[in-house]
């Protein structure tokens, strides 16, 4: 059994490492931003204020169905997402359904912002994926702009900024790096570079290839 951690900033690249690594390694991989994104866009949908904690919790009753809405891909339910998961009523109500999933047979690969501290410290490799915030405004804008012209940069970075923030910051369980974290800095480094290196970080720390 192996669980893998990968906990990162927003556009980091720790999706593409995390489903990257659940295929190289045979896991099953759960992505926990869908989690809080689905309270968002539930918060969203019934007019409800992200920053009210009775609001937000009333979003974690969402139906399954809503996890392969496309329209948890976007800014809005990002944003959403993280000023609802500064509530610790939301965490309380999401927690059990990712630690079940990282304690299940066999091992499981998860990312998000506190796998590795909160919802599997016991994990055998974690990841803390890093990038420059302007790195990162470069990959949101290059995605961003193939379907809207008028992409901001500016705009995008203020707001990976402002996010880092309010994850890093927020009272419960913020985004911060296990003490026995690797850190994975990809800045500099082609998706495929990173991958392998995330590969080879996982295989030191666990063994298995
Ligand atoms: O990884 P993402 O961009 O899809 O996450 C969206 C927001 O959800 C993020 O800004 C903060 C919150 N989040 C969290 O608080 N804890 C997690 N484990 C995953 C996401």
């Amino acid at each position: 059994m192996t669980v893998i951690a990968v906990d990162g900033p927003a556009a980091s690249g720790k999706g593409t490492i995390a489903r990257a690594l659940a295929a190289h390694f045979g896991l099953p991989w759960l992505d926990t931003g869908l989690l809080y994104r689905a309270v968002g866009v539930s918060v969203l949908r019934a007019d409800g204020d992200p920053d009210d904690p009775v609001d937000a919790l009333a979003g974690c009753d969402f139906p399954d169905i809503l996890l392969d809405d496309p329209e948890l891909r976007s800014e809005t339910a990002g944003t959403y997402a993280s000023r609802v998961s500064v509530h610790p009523v939301v965490r309380a109500a999401l927690i059990e359904r990712q630690k079940a999933f990282a304690d299940q047979p066999g091992g499981a690969v998860l990312d998000g912002r506190d796998i590795g501290t909160v919802i599997a410290p016991h994990a055998h490799a974690k990841l803390f994926v890093e990038a420059s915030a302007e790195a990162r405004a470069d990959r949101r804008y290059r995605d961003e702009v193939q379907d809207n012209p008028d992409a901001d940069r500016a705009a995008i970075l203020a707001d990976i900024e402002a996010r880092d923030r309010r994850d890093s910051e927020r009272a419960s369980a913020p985004l911060k790096r296990a003490d026995d974290a690797d850190l994975l800095d990809t800045t500099n480094l082609t998706i495929s570079a990173a991958v392998q290196r995330a590969i080879a970080l996982v295989e030191a720390r666990t063994g298995k290839r």
